[in-house]
């Protein structure tokens, strides 16, 4: 199907977001914490709360009329995120959580038949929920995580993926689809490649790529891919997990409960076809109507429009920070390798510090290790402060960043 776009034109989308022009403390946020969760449409809004004023019931469980909406809205649901990330069949779409529920799904079920010596090929660059559930198979089965090479602005080295996978103990490669500290997309279907030449499937984190670049499952060829809904214009409170049919209908259930399951007796159970299995209990069917109405909102505008416009402001931010004395901009210095995510220091001022006292001035960042101790580690680096775009963040809200800063610095060094 092929839809007109619409113009891209920054004010008239910023209208579309209430809380962009709330002026709680007299003035609108300048919100670049965007990594972290992203504002929402009032096509979202109105979504969720007709769904509730007119379709509320729970889905695939009743016999009347409201039962059938719920169960279309959700269905319906379904096949927006399969379009959105053009799957093969709606089948392959699990509702989860979040991003961090789908990785575990995957861990927990891959991770059941797994031994001492089966090994997981991850990178530096991964977001504990892209960690932490292989470390706990580590410690529960004995697995090894083996990390591929990367330079410091988060290249990674695929001679050495190569090598990892050399003895065929890999059971799985998994990588992050764009840093969210970095901003570095990693090459996806190379390692995809690789992998599967021996023998590994993959599982890409698709958690920060997916609001700033189409995502095309089946041109990756990625076996499983997980993201949260709340990080692309949609509310919190649920995920995606896709999984090719044949290596999801695979996997064992992580949760039991309702609607998992095709049958249940006192000696045993037999768990619901894909992608039921997965979906035990009542799911967040509003949710999925919110995010539904997200996908179709966005999809009005052609990504090449908002990957340009984001270019834009990513090289903006990059130029005006680097006319901050001490500052130091983490990640490739070549803009166009970069996306969603600009992190930095600044000599002699704590990130916390920073962040806070932007903050204060109504410049909304971030601070820490966003989640991704491993990778500051391996900076060498306690923290840093992290800015992060949306389409519908501005030249000027760019250009106010750099000259705070200097003012803080200023502030601090008068005390
Ligand atoms: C790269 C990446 N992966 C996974 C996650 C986890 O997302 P969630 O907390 O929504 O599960 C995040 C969140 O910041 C992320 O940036």
């Amino acid at each position: 199907m092929i839809h007109a776009r619409m113009s891209f034109d920054v004010s008239a989308i910023r209208r579309q977001f209430p809380l962009l022009s709330e002026t709680a403390d007299g003035r609108p946020p300048v919100y670049l914490d965007n990594a972290a969760t992203t504002q929402k449409p009032r096509a979202m809004l109105d979504a969720m709360q007709s769904f509730y004023e007119h379709d509320n019931a729970n889905p695939h469980r009743g016999m009347h009329i409201l039962a059938e909406r719920a169960t279309d809205a959700y269905e319906g649901a379904r096949e927006a995120v399969a379009g959105f990330l053009n799957a093969a069949t709606p089948e392959e779409i699990v509702f989860t959580k979040n991003a961090t529920e789908s990785i575990n799904i995957v861990a927990r079920g891959l991770g059941a038949a797994w031994k001492k010596g089966d090994a997981v090929i991850l990178t530096r660059l991964e977001h504990h929920s892209n960690v932490v559930p292989w470390l706990i198979l580590k410690e529960e089965k004995g697995i090894e995580l083996r990390w591929v090479d990367m330079d410091k602005d988060g290249h990674l080295d695929l001679s050495s993926l190569d090598s990892l996978l050399t003895d065929g103990n890999a059971k799985l490669v998994t990588v992050t689809a764009l840093s969210n500290v970095l901003g570095i997309r990693p090459p996806l279907e190379e390692i995809t490649r690789r992998a599967h030449a021996a023998g590994a499937p993959v599982l890409l984190d698709a958690a920060q790529s997916v609001a700033h670049h189409p995502t095309d499952v089946q041109a990756l060829d990625c076996d499983f891919l997980a993201f949260s809904a709340h990080k692309l214009y949609g509310p919190t409170g649920i995920g995606i997990l896709y999984g090719k049919a044949s290596p999801l209908s695979r996997l064992p259930p992580l949760l039991g409960g309702g609607m998992m399951i095709k049958e249940v007796c006192e000696e045993r159970y037999v768990p619901a076809d894909i992608p039921a299995r997965f979906e035990g209990g009542t799911p967040p069917v509003a949710e999925a109507v919110g995010f539904a109405a997200a996908i179709r909102w966005l999809g009005q505008y052609a990504w090449k429009d908002i990957e340009a416009h984001e270019r834009k402001l990513l090289a903006l931010a990059q130029k005006e920070l680097l006319t901050v004395p001490g500052l130091t901009i983490l990640g490739p210095q070549d803009v166009t390798e970069r996306s969603g995510s600009l992190s930095f220091t600044v000599d002699g001022i704590h990130p916390h510090d920073l962040t806070h006292l932007l903050g204060e001035r109504g410049i909304c960042l971030r601070a820490g290790q966003h989640c991704t101790e491993p990778l500051h580690r391996h900076l060498k680096l306690m923290a840093t402060t992290r800015l992060s775009v949306a389409l519908y963040n501005t030249e000027e809200e760019i250009r106010a960043v750099a000259p705070a800063i200097r003012e803080i610095q200023k502030q601090l060094r008068g005390k």
